[in-house]
């Protein structure tokens, strides 16, 4: 050995030491970063013996999560089918997606927007005693309209149906710890993260505001101190005021209602007779569209003022331009407005930064004369699960449909025409007021109800959009 045949300066010794020392320091750290195959063992083991023992080689490093399956790529064919739904074998990755703050990163991302979870509309109701969201008669946003309970309706089974995708579950609460790995609960907190820092907005008619209310006490929902949410003006909502904004402090976030019959600009003229008449101006957007600019997220919906009365018959109503119609189609007028209105979003709304619902037609369940003439629907306790109802889908609907379709910003269509039209046992009926009425309500939706399930809805639109962009 060389140091049998000339001993070493104490130096020499001291920097050799050194180096070894080094190499040691080097080759250990690179062992914890390639546990597996350490690439020189024998130069490793040669050092051992005048090193100090290496630590011992930590674990291996648990194996990255496998790669999540690519979002499935919108094609004419593939989007409206869901392929990746939240099934059992959803990963770690994606079952802690906490993409909260990265919401202002994700909405409005365009391939985010183009690409469906599941077909989140084709389903059934199915019976879920975890229901409702909130109690009957519990939230104080509710106004005397849709408060059925607070009205007298007592039979309450129509509050525990949950709205069940054919092709995938939709986010929502799990109530054992158990499972919560398997799927995405619904969880008003997590629906407030998504929208911290938003403005949610929703715009359009009564159906709306029915919409809102029930947003608001399903958020409501999710707050520890439930008076951590108030309106800033101090309105209480009723029917006859059209601007509400309701404020949730600790999450600063804003949910808004904007009253729009039909999203483009009402108006008077003087007849003949020097009495004012309605107008409706099919190409000049509503005057509260300014109002519309400043949402994050925003609902539209308009559609059952369109059959009313005038709007109806549509004389001496419509008008284009300063021409006023002597008599005008009201589903021709209906597409006029849906393209004003497609405009005006294609003009100014950033899809980077914005979202667009448009939330489809709601059907009624009238029998025997209509909303103005006798109908009715009291006594109706269940839903309905055969007959022709369910397949009603209004030309409306395929108005907008098509006007979507030719937009520049992706309109996230929520499609509930169907899923409403089971729901013969939902409307206030006779429940409408505290004082029973003849007329009945089979239009609107009681609250807690089925308007929880739009709202769900937009949750896991949002959820899928958000897993889907950290993908
Ligand atoms: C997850 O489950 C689906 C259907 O249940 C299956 O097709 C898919 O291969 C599974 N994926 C993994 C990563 O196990
Ligand atoms: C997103 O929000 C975070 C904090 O909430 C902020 O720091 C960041 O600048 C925002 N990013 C964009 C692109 O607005
Ligand atoms: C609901 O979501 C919040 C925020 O993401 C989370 O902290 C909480 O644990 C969730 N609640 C349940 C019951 O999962
Ligand atoms: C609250 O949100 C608004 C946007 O809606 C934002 O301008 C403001 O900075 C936020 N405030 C705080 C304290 O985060
Ligand atoms: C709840 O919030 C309200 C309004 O901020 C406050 O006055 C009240 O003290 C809070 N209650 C609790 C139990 O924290
Ligand atoms: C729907 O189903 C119910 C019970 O399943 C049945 O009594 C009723 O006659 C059916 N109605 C129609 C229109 O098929
Ligand atoms: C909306 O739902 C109706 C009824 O289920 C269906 O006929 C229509 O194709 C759906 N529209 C879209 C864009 O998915």
């Amino acid at each position: 050995m060389i140091y049998q045949k000339r001993p070493y300066t104490v130096p020499t010794l001291f920097f050799l030491a050194l180096f070894l020392i080094s190499v040691i320091v080097f080759f250990s750290t690179r062992t914890t970063l390639h546990t597996a195959s350490p690439i020189h063992p024998d130069l490793f083991l040669r050092v051992q013996p005048i090193s100090p023992p290496p630590p011992p080689p930590p674990p291996p490093p648990p194996p990255p999560p496998p790669p999540p399956p690519p979002p499935p790529l919108s094609s004419p064919a593939t989007s409206q089918t869901l392929t990746v739904g939240y099934a059992d074998n959803v990963t770690d990755a994606e079952s802690d997606a906490q993409p909260v703050t990265e919401i202002n990163e994700t909405v409005g991302d365009d391939a985010a927007l183009n690409v469906k979870e599941c077909d989140l509309f084709t389903g059934t109701w199915v019976r879920d005693d975890n229901y409702p969201i909130y109690q009957p008669g519990s939230c104080p946003y509710v106004d005397e309209a849709y408060d059925c309970k607070v009205n007298g309706r007592t039979d309450t089974l129509y509050t525990k149906w949950r709205w069940k995708p054919d092709a995938c579950d939709l986010p929502r609460d799990v109530p054992t710890e158990a499972s919560t790995r398997n799927a995405f609960r619904f969880n008003a907190t997590d629906f407030l993260l998504r929208l911290k820092g938003k403005r949610l907005m929703l715009v359009g008619d009564s159906m709306n505001r029915n919409q809102f209310e029930s947003i608001l006490c399903v958020l409501r929902e999710g707050l520890q101190n439930k008076s951590r949410m108030y309106e800033i003006h101090g309105h209480k909502i009723t029917k006859g005021r059209g601007y509400f904004v309701f404020k949730f402090v600790d999450y600063n976030c804003s949910v808004i209602f904007v009253r729009s019959h039909f999203l483009v600009k009402e108006g008077i003229r003087l007849n003949a007779q020097g009495s004012s008449n309605p107008t409706l101006s099919i190409d000049r957007i509503d005057k509260t569209s300014g109002r519309w600019k400043k949402a994050d997220i925003l609902v539209f919906n308009t559609g059952h003022w369109w059959t009313h009365g005038k709007t109806a018959r549509g004389i001496n109503y419509y008008k284009e331009g300063d021409y006023l119609y002597p008599k005008f189609d009201a589903v021709e007028a209906y597409k006029k407005a849906m393209q004003t209105w497609g405009k005006w979003i294609d003009n100014n709304i950033n899809p980077r930064k914005q979202i667009v619902y448009y939330r489809g037609y709601s059907n009624a369940h009238f029998r025997g004369g209509d909303w103005d003439s006798g109908g009715s629907c009291n006594g109706e306790t269940e839903p309905a699960f055969n007959g022709s109802i369910l397949n009603s889908y209004p030309l409306k609907m395929k108005i907008v449909e098509e006007v979507i379709q030719g937009m520049k910003v992706p309109v996230k269509l929520l499609n509930i025409t169907k899923l409403t039209n089971f729901r013969k046992d939902g409307h206030p009926s006779v429940y409408g007021k505290k004082v029973p009425t003849r007329k009945q309500d089979c239009s609107h939706w009681c609250l807690p109800g089925v308007p929880d399930a739009w709202n769900e809805l937009i949750y896991a639109t949002l959820v899928f959009q958000q897993t889907k962009s950290k993908n």
